[in-house]
C-alpha cells in the first residue's frame, strides 16, 4: 500500500481585531527582532522592502510607495503594526499592501500560497518586534 502524503492546510488564519488593532499576540512564542529584521528587510520573505524604506543599508534603491518604516514604533502600538501586517485591508480597504495572515478575498494566489497565509504566524510575530525596535526619540 502506498501512503499518500497530503499537505494539510494551515490552520485559518484567526485574530480578533479591537479597534484598529489586534491587541493579543498571534503566538505564545514572543517575537524575536532578529528573525523579524530578516522577515521585513530580506527579499525573499516578506517582500516589504519592495514598497517600504527603512534602515536597511543593504538596499541600494530605497522603495517610496509606502511610508519610511524609521521611526514606526513611534507612530503606532505593537497591536496597531500587528494588524497592519495581518490584514491591512481592516483599516484601508483601498490598500495595496498584501495581507500577510489572512486567506479570505484574496486574488491571484500562487499555488504554492493556497490555504496558506503569506507569513506565519511567529514570522509576524517576529516583525512586529522588529519594527518595535524603530524607533526615532
Ligand atoms: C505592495 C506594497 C507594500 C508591501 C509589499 C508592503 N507594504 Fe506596508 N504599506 C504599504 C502602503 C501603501 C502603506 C500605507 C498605508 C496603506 O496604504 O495601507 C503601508 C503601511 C504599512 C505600515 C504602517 C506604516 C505607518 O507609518 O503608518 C506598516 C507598519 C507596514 N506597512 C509594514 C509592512 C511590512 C512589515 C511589510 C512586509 C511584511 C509590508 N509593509 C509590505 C505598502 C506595502
Amino acid at each position: 500500500m502506498i501512503a499518500a502524503v497530503v499537505a494539510l492546510p494551515a490552520a485559518a488564519a484567526a485574530f480578533q481585531v479591537v479597534g484598529d488593532a489586534i491587541p493579543a499576540p498571534l503566538t505564545d512564542v514572543a517575537g524575536d527582532p532578529v528573525r523579524g529584521r530578516a522577515v521585513v528587510a530580506g527579499r525573499q520573505v516578506g517582500t516589504c522592502v519592495l514598497c517600504h524604506a527603512g534602515p536597511f543599508p543593504e538596499e541600494r534603491l530605497p522603495a517610496t510607495i509606502a511610508p519610511d518604516l524609521r521611526g514606526v514604533a513611534d507612530r503606532l502600538s505593537a497591536g496597531q503594526i500587528r494588524l497592519r501586517l495581518a490584514d491591512p485591508r481592516v483599516v484601508n480597504p483601498d490598500t495595496v499592501m498584501p495581507a500577510y495572515f489572512s486567506q479570505e478575498g484574496l486574488v491571484r494566489v500562487g499555488r504554492a500560497w493556497q490555504g496558506r497565509t503569506a507569513l506565519t504566524a511567529q514570522q509576524i510575530e517576529d516583525a512586529v518586534a522588529f519594527l518595535m525596535t524603530l524607533k526615532e526619540e
